[in-house]
């Protein structure tokens, strides 16, 4: 088991002061912290082996192309993938899901077809779904959540989940209210109706054992920021049928077997869904955020994450006029919460004079946000560095912002 304590010594950015107080962050659902090994990835990288990759014969260019093809190779294992084509390289999340909307959506989707989606999600997993539903004239469908406690209405699959529908789309860590979804199980269900599954596990990709194969899904969406990873970078899973059927989503070099004036010949998957020089710099440093999360033990992560936000949930629980959303049971290593009383720009701004990084706001939920009567909540999220200590300066922040609002 990991010593917790001495995790922190591998973020640099952690030990600094804000407002003269020692910074407690705890805004790891908008982005993590980096360890050092992987900002002297991304250094090494420049420093050595930079030159563009795929197209060059030279040394540079070869290393530079190792690094980049032996980082998707560490993202498959990472995720246990079949196989490496099965990892695009995108720029994150949202664009990983854009690709499948506009790809898979755009070539399978037709008139009276149905997209099945869930209240809580992000609007990364939402918009993009929007779009591809006026294109075809697909319908879009929501498996609803019960209220506060954040959980997928699941009484209401089968009647929801129709052979109408042909790609249903959720996330595994809802990054407002915390819930982990049953994945594997709404896998198992959709494949039944021969629906087509999009993960997005922006929020759980960093948090716990994620592994493709098992899940069942068809795709998968996440960025490397959330999970120690740099920014600019992270990817998208497809099974490989899935892939190989799929046309391109963007057009231009590298991506192409031959090209005439007015015609065009892909390359198969990966490159096919690549145009243009990739963020190979970015993309080579996953093989050292892959190797440190593994190293800390992705199992350990997860239980000292959900010990953290069931921690919270409890201590927060004890401060008056508190809402809480999310479940009571079970859930991912964040709280979100909101005071009938106090804007949660206010919370944020006043949490930071006590060193503390909260979110404040709709959190990119503005649907999920006025189905549950709230303009927006503020949320606490853990990482692998935090602490049971710096919830309690959280607390004690918050009863000191109640008190000033004169609602204590
Ligand atoms: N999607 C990120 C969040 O939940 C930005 O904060």
């Amino acid at each position: 088991m990991p010593s917790w304590s001495t995790v922190r010594n591998d973020f640099p950015a952690l030990h600094q002061k804000v407002n003269g107080k020692p910074l407690v962050y705890l805004d790891n659902g908008a982005t993590t912290h980096k360890p050092q090994v992987v900002i002297d990835a991304l250094s090494h990288f420049y420093e050595r082996d930079n030159s563009n990759v795929h197209r060059g014969l030279h040394a540079l260019s070869m290393r530079a192309t190792t690094a980049y093809e032996g980082a998707r190779s560490r993202v498959a294992r990472f995720i246990n993938a079949a196989a490496p084509e099965e990892i695009i390289f995108t720029r994150g999340t949202t664009e990983s899901i854009n690709l499948v909307a506009a790809s898979w959506g755009g070539a399978n989707l037709k008139a009276g077809d149905v997209i099945l989606l869930t209240e809580m999600e992000h609007h990364s997993n939402l918009v993009p779904w929007q779009l591809i539903a006026k294109r075809t004239g697909a319908k879009l469908r929501y498996l609803p959540v019960t209220g506060d406690e954040g959980l997928l209405d699941l009484a209401q699959l089968d009647r929801l989940l129709t052979p109408e529908v042909k790609l249903f789309a959720f996330t595994q860590l809802s990054n407002t209210l915390g819930t982990i979804n049953p994945v594997a199980e709404l896998c198992a269900k959709a494949r039944a109706v021969g629906a087509v599954t999009v993960v997005d596990a922006a929020q759980s990709i960093g948090h716990m054992p994620v592994d493709v194969q098992a899940l069942g899904c068809d795709f998968l969406a996440f960025s490397a920021h959330k999970m120690g990873g740099v920014t600019g970078i992270g990817a998208l899973y497809g099974r490989r049928a899935l892939l190989d059927a799929m046309p391109p989503w963007q057009g231009g070099g590298g991506m192409i077997t031959n090209v005439d004036f007015f015609e065009s010949r892909w390359k198969p998957s990966p490159e096919r869904f690549e145009a243009g020089t990739p963020n190979f710099a970015d993309a080579a440093t996953l093989t050292a955020t892959c190797d440190y999360l593994d190293g800390l033990g992705r199992g350990e992560i997860e239980r000292h994450d959900k010990a953290l936000g069931q921690l919270a949930y409890e201590k927060l629980r004890e401060i008056p006029g508190i809402r809480l959303l999310g479940p009571k049971g079970e859930r991912g290593g964040l709280v979100s919460f909101a005071f009938p009383d106090v804007h949660a720009h206010d919370i944020v701004t006043f949490a930071d004079d006590d060193g503390i990084a909260l979110r404040g706001g709709h959190h990119c939920n503005q649907p999920l946000m006025r189905k549950l009567g709230l303009t927006g909540t503020t949320r606490a999220s853990f990482y692998v560095y935090n602490t049971p200590e710096e919830i309690d300066v959280l607390v004690a922040s918050l009863r000191r912002i109640r008190k000033f609002f004169g609602s204590a």
